[in-house]
């Protein structure tokens, strides 16, 4: 009769860890899915997952240091760095966007 409320707890324990590893992942799915959308905005000049397409003049984005994607698109935002096309554009993402995707390019391969 002891053996029945420690089955339990550890019966408990275990869905709950499975609970919580389940809602762990329901959450990085859900994060991974709205970086790749936003990413995908960039993919038109950027190339796929930012690999630059062939003989644009537009670099590549993959690989590229996630401080460093972060700085330009915010001095593009703020006016620092002079562009055609990128000051426009940065100004249409929240400084957690840019630093979502600023970790997401620098996480793929070149
Ligand atoms: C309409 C085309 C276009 C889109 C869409 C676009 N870019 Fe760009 N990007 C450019 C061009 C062109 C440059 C070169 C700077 C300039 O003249 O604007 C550039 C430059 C950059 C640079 C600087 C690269 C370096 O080598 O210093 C970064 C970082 C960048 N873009 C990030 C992004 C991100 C992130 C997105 C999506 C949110 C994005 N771009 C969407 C055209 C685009």
């Amino acid at each position: 009769m002891r053996v029945r409320p420690r089955l339990d707890g550890v019966a408990f324990i275990a869905l709950a860890a499975a609970a919580a590893s389940w809602a762990g992942a329901a959450r990085a799915q859900q994060v991974s899915t709205t970086v790749r959308a936003l990413a995908a905005t960039c993919a038109a000049c950027h190339g796929t997952d930012g690999r630059a397409i062939e003989g644009a003049a537009v670099p590549g984005l993959a690989g590229m240091p996630q401080l460093y994607l972060a700085e330009q698109m915010n001095a593009f935002k703020n006016g620092t760095r002079q562009a055609t096309l990128m000051h426009q554009i940065a100004k249409g993402y929240s400084p957690a966007q840019i630093e979502q995707l600023a970790a997401y390019f620098a996480a793929q391969k070149r």
